[in-house]
């Protein structure tokens, strides 16, 4: 029995009067990967986690030592369900730098963006509400359109993320009666494909968003982990340029991916009217999102430590991907095409020769390296010759060495 398997006593599942969408859940099909993980010798390109050799451990025993000394009851008691305040100064400080002005009072702080997601979800998403998204897309966020009982609908991206034009063309022929309510995107350093929308297609899409009135999901755990070209401002940024839009945009941030999915510190930015239902539902969630957490991230974030940290890990990360790019383009068959993200974590490999992932991927765990398969993340009609590669977890010489092996995997 793995640690997951819960004691059962012999009543089949059917005995459950289980809620529609929890009668047969799908489980993670990255997760069935890991017991692969741990082999010896293993690179793995799999994980969407951030390098556990990059954590920045003393700074964060600091701000831990720091958040208790200086207020252990705010540590230790129920904290506001909205977060923080001084935590939402803090983080109304850092959208400042990322181009968009708020106060503390315009940000929810939650238990992981995950959470800021399905709290959205429990407000806006009714059973047969259609929903979009973009495809490929991040898999923890379909199966919250799942099991909320969306009724999802995917919209066409490119090389560089969501291919607006599509999708305007789309919205104009919708069918009044099922309106789209939300559109789900990663902009920046896409999760799956690692790719970037460009600043008009940005401005396009708040436009229409504005103009359809759809709740535009903008979700950027990445956004920081730029180290190649020219930043582009957030969805939420380029609101402020198109009248109104701005009580259209929903925002997600994170401290995942730039400090330590560990804290579960996220934070959503909403119009006001969503942003106090998504509190309703918080306090029937988790009350509060927990305040140690809160106050250790606080001191973190004004102790100026997140600046030197963040170039550290963007140094290592454009390093590992440009060693797995080298490699994979010295070794690899013809019939592979990669992209080439600006930052992030993630490099989307498609086999032109129609060849299927799934299969490479089983080449690929006999010569110790791994990947996950593309079809993950897809909603109705996965893509089987598509891969997603994560270069954020082996160092250098590893990220090389596990592009050599992948070559020599899809070399058949
Ligand atoms: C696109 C995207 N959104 C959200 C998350 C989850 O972030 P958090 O740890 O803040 O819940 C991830 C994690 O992999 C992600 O890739």
């Amino acid at each position: 029995m793995s640690s997951n398997d819960a004691t059962s006593f012999g009543t089949p599942d059917e005995a459950y009067a289980f809620a529609a969408p929890f009668r047969a859940p799908r489980g993670s099909p990255i997760r069935e990967l890991f017991k692969y993980v741990g082999r010896p010798g293993m690179i793995s390109f799999a994980g969407g986690y951030p390098s556990k050799d990059l954590f920045d451990r003393e700074g964060l025993e600091r701000a831990l030592e720091a958040a208790y000394r200086s207020d252990p009851i705010a540590c230790l008691q129920y904290g506001d369900t909205a977060g923080a305040l001084p935590l939402r100064r803090s983080l109304a400080r850092l959208m400042g730098a990322r181009g968009v002005d708020l106060g503390p009072d315009d940000i929810v702080v939650t238990t992981g963006s995950q959470q800021g997601f399905d709290l959205l979800l429990r407000t806006l998403i009714a059973p047969g509400d259609t929903a979009l998204i973009e495809e490929p897309a991040y898999p923890a966020a379909i199966s919250a359109l799942r099991l909320a009982g969306a009724n999802i609908v995917t919209v066409r991206t490119d090389r560089d993320g969501i291919d607006v034009d599509a999708l305007a063309a789309q919205l104009y022929a919708w069918p009044p009666a099922s309106r789209p309510k939300l559109l789900y995107t990663v902009p920046t350093f896409a999760n799956p494909t690692g790719s970037t929308l460009p600043r008009e297609r940005r401005e396009a899409l708040v436009r229409l968003a504005q103009a359809e009135r759809i709740v535009l999901v903008e979700d950027d755990p990445y956004g920081e982990l730029r180290f190649a070209g020219t930043p582009v401002p957030p969805l939420l940024a380029l609101a402020d340029g198109c009248p109104g839009a701005r009580d259209w945009v929903v925002y997600f941030g994170s401290l995942s991916k730039i400090v330590a999915p560990g804290l579960r510190i996220g934070w959503a930015i909403a119009p006001a009217p969503i942003a106090r239902r998504m509190i309703v539902a918080k306090q029937t969630s988790d009350l509060c999102t927990a305040p140690l957490a809160q106050e250790a991230a606080r001191h973190y974030l004004d102790s100026g430590s997140l600046a030197p940290h963040l170039r550290s890990v963007v140094g290592a990360y454009r390093s590992r991907c440009d060693a797995m790019l080298k490699a994979l383009a010295h070794f690899a068959p013809n019939d592979v095409e990669f992209s080439a993200p600006e930052g992030g974590m993630f490099v989307w490999a498609r086999l032109t020769g129609g060849r299927d992932a799934g299969e490479v991927l089983k080449r690929a765990i006999e010569r110790n390296v791994m990947f996950v398969p593309g079809t993950a993340f897809f909603v109705h009609e996965p893509d089987p010759s598509s891969l997603r590669l994560s270069f954020a977890a082996p160092d250098e010489a590893e990220a090389f060495e596990g592009a050599r092996r992948l070559a020599s995997a899809l070399s058949f």
